[in-house]
């Protein structure tokens, strides 16, 4: 039987995706029962605004070290499911937390930050250097004797502000680009390669449906998304919507991206992640047969192509 999913903690509540994830929980809080957060004693004085909205929503503010052992355990008490979205750096904070969630008696279930590509696709997967650390938490879920776990996979997130649908510098523009201002875009592979993207507020509403589907998510990757387009359509939607004039089409062979991910390895460039990731997508690792949003009631409630595309625009403008 699948463990109640009601009580919710949540980590990394007040990052990139910490922020659509709880506030998606917080949209739908007459399901659950308490709602709490656990966060640093910096992050209360660096994000005070935040914080506050928060509470005045009635989340439990929780501070403390996530490297302290007492400090978890006591966070635990009275909660018993665990949503983690702590950032890439603090990943293998969670080996801990999952071995504290494990021994705790209230602790049933553990959601993994997770919400990219699939560090599991294929047997290749298992040697991608950005995968490593997500591995390892996977590899302990696989052990656990007494929690549950559900990882929510959703491809790169399918929005402008430094992700797939940005405009970046034109040095950086062999990543990819979708410039609104320059009427300039910069397509990943042939451009005609399909891709799985999730808008950070579909993240938020599928992370929140998947906790109200304890038995259909349990111990599951669930393959979540928005939609599934290609590059040369996402284009032709940003030339609609921005006065029907053809843009300006470049593209990065898969090859030439190979090329640029080896470089930034041997370079040690902080980036190289990244590149490894838009490969991986590039070569179709977004894609199966069939999606997982039905099994949480999650198959038509999502964003559109057209929808992420306006949402693109805007966050542009605003940056510009
Ligand atoms: N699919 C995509 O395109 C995409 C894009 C970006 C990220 N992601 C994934 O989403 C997940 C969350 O990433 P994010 O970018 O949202 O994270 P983030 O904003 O960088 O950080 C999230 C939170 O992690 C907590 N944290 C605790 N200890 C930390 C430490 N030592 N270093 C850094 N953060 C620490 C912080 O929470 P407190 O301040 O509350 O302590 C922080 O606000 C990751 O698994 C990442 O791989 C996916």
């Amino acid at each position: 039987m699948a463990a109640s999913t009601k009580n919710i903690l949540i980590f990394g509540a007040t990052g990139l995706i910490g922020e659509h994830i709880t506030k998606a929980i917080l949209d739908k809080k007459e399901n659950f029962g308490r709602i709490g957060i656990f966060t640093s004693e910096t992050t209360l004085k660096t994000k005070p605004e935040q914080i506050g909205h928060l509470e005045s929503q009635g989340v439990e503010i929780i501070t403390g070290d996530i490297t302290s052992e007492d400090a978890v355990k006591d966070a635990y008490n009275g909660f018993d499911t665990v949503v983690s979205c702590v950032g890439r750096p603090a990943i293998h904070h969670q080996l801990k937390l999952i071995e504290l969630a494990d021994h705790h008696p209230g602790i049933k279930r553990f959601f993994p930050s997770e919400y990219g590509t699939d560090i599991e696709y294929s047997p290749a997967s298992a040697d991608e250097k950005p995968h490593q650390q997500k591995l390892k938490v996977r590899a302990l879920l696989k052990t656990v004797k007494d929690l549950q776990y559900a990882y929510v996979v959703t491809g790169p997130f399918g929005d402008a502000g430094g992700l797939y649908l940005s405009a970046r510098p034109p040095q950086d523009e062999a990543g990819g680009t979708f410039d609104v201002k320059r009427k300039r875009a910069v397509l990943l592979g042939d451009g005609e390669g399909r891709i799985s993207l999730t808008t950070m507020r579909d993240v938020g509403k599928l992370v929140a449906a998947a906790l109200l589907h304890p038995e259909a998510t349990k111990n599951k990757a669930l393959h979540v998304n928005s939609f599934t387009s290609t590059p040369k359509q996402i284009v032709a939607e940003f030339e609609k919507q921005t006065g029907g004039e053809k843009w300006d089409v470049d593209f990065t062979p898969l090859d030439k991206l190979k090329e640029l991910e080896q470089k930034a390895w041997a370079a040690n460039d902080p980036k190289a992640g990244t590149v490894t990731l838009r490969r991986i997508w590039t070569e179709g690792g977004t894609l199966y047969d069939q999606r997982d949003n039905g099994l949480i009631g999650m198959e038509h409630n999502v964003d559109s192509l057209q929808d992420a595309v306006k949402q693109a625009i805007e966050v542009q403008a605003k940056s510009s």
